[in-house]
């Protein structure tokens, strides 16, 4: 709820929370938006990797609700943090 950027009032709060606990951690991002083309996960993902996170697997982004193809990648997704 702002654009390209992680939603200001209680997600961003959150992340920066637990953002100094990443490192070391398997972690895996997923999202859905409804504008822009994504630069907010791009960052996002810079952001975790900056904290010393380990991305298990690529990211999961969907424009709107999840299709099929999201629902298979975020399935996949959670079999790679598993
Ligand atoms: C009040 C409101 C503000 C929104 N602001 C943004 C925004 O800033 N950027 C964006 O990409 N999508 C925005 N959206 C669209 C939603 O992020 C998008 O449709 C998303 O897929 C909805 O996911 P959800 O059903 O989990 O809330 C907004 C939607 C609403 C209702």
């Amino acid at each position: 709820m702002g654009d390209e950027v992680l939603e200001e009032g209680k997600f961003d709060p959150m992340f920066t929370e637990v953002e100094g606990s990443l490192s070391g951690k398997r972690i895996a991002l997923f999202g859905s938006y409804g504008w822009g083309d994504g630069q907010w996960m791009r960052d996002w993902d810079d952001r975790c990797k900056a904290a010393g996170a380990v991305l298990a697997t690529d990211s999961v982004i969907a424009n709107d609700a999840p299709g099929d193809e999201e629902i298979k990648f975020c399935k996949a997704l959670g079999a790679a943090l598993a």
